[in-house]
């Protein structure tokens, strides 16, 4: 038995050094270890044994099961090494090749501008409203003072949905909004005066040229409460757009206007210069500027518009401004053509987006 064991160490061991990958080894450990093992058969012999031979042959199959054991895991070092050497040479890395190429993305600039936007108001006391861009004719027209047949619809004109018909039978045009205007009424029917808000969003109106397309964005601000009067437009807008160009000393005026839901009515020009070909938002050294440039619309809210959201206008009275977003971006960042705002051309965007990680705001100054 003693040769025996020794013969079957000598035939173990060999086959434990030919074992050439982990997964031979690990089958190996099971046919000679595991439960119907070659050496837990023998172990299993020795209980038909007398008590001496038992002592000698269980002391003779222990030594070999503890050496074996030994022995593979020498093998499974050994072979993990080997493993892990062939792994290093194989994959080191060449740091010589050129990088790859990685795009990087832009902000687009009107999230970039409507970030801008919102810093600056939301410095101000305003917080951000929302409205859905499928009205109906009620919020965006009638309830801003454009009465059904008002002359003043035509100059927004829209996309009208099918007719949607109400459970009494009754008919409520939908269309998409022509402006922002409609978020304001709808803020002030679901909340207590007093108002302080801005809106951003998609607007619709019919038209194609340099500097019209079929969508658009607008802003609009309202603010409404007792006292509030056209010194605080005019001190609010003003604050606004000096941030917003980063220009303290930026000449603007307001020009009497006629939009249906405020009264007096006004829309804000920025002075600039021709100087050097182009034009530039700046004064002229004397003070003086070679020409205007409309940005916004403004005004008091007309006494009408605040009886339809159910305020008395003898109580509560206000200011509301609306801007076309691609406008302020295209005057602040020099973008000359509205439509290529949605043409989405990579090398568009390359040029006139932001960097993510390193684009203008309001803290470190937006001129960038
Ligand atoms: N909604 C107006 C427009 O689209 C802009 C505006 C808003 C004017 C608020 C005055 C007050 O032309």
């Amino acid at each position: 038995m003693t040769h025996d064991i020794q013969n079957l160490k000598t035939e173990i061991s060999n086959e434990i050094e030919a074992a050439s990958d982990l997964k031979t080894l690990d089958d190996m450990r099971i046919t000679v270890l595991g439960k119907k093992g070659r050496i837990t058969a023998l172990m299993k012999t020795l209980g038909q044994m007398d008590a001496g031979e038992r002592k000698t042959k269980g002391q003779a199959l222990n030594t070999l099961k503890n050496e074996i054991t030994d022995l593979i895991k020498h093998q499974e070092t050994a072979l993990k090494k080997q493993a892990l050497d062939a792994r290093l040479a194989n994959e080191t890395i060449d740091v010589t090749l050129s990088p790859r190429h990685q795009e990087k993305g832009h902000i687009h600039p009107i999230s970039q501008t409507i970030e801008e936007l919102t810093a600056i108001f939301a410095d101000m006391g305003f917080c951000v409203a929302e409205g859905p861009d499928i009205e109906d004719d009620f919020y965006n027209f009638t309830a801003l003072n454009f009465p059904p047949g008002h002359p003043a619809r035509e100059m927004q004109d829209t996309f009208f949905l099918p007719d949607d018909e109400k459970a009494q039978g009754e008919h409520i045009k939908k269309l998409l909004r022509t402006q922002t205007s409609s978020i304001q009424i709808r803020h002030m029917q679901s909340n207590k005066p007093p108002h302080k808000i801005i809106c951003f969003g998609r607007t619709y109106r019919s038209d194609y040229d340099m500097t019209h397309t079929p969508m658009f964005h607008q802003m609009e601000g309202l603010m409404i409460d007792k006292a509030t009067h056209m010194g605080h437009l005019k001190g609010c807008l003003m604050d606004f757009v000096r941030a917003f160009f980063d220009i303290d000393e930026l000449p603007m005026q307001f020009r009497p206007s006629f939009f249906p839901f405020v009264e007096p009515g006004a829309e804000m020009d920025i002075g600039c210069t021709r100087k050097g070909g182009g034009l530039k938002i700046e004064a002229n050294k004397d003070g003086s500027v070679d020409g205007w440039l409309e940005i916004l619309g403004c005004g008091m809210v007309h006494p009408n518009v605040l009886k339809n959201c159910g305020l008395d206008p003898e109580e509560y009275q206000g200011f509301a401004f609306g801007m076309g977003i691609e406008r302020m971006a295209m005057l602040k960042y020099g973008i000359p053509d509205l439509r290529t705002f949605y043409e989405s051309d990579v090398r568009w965007l390359d040029h006139y987006g932001f960097d993510p990680l390193d684009r203008p705001n309001n803290a470190t100054g937006v001129k960038s």
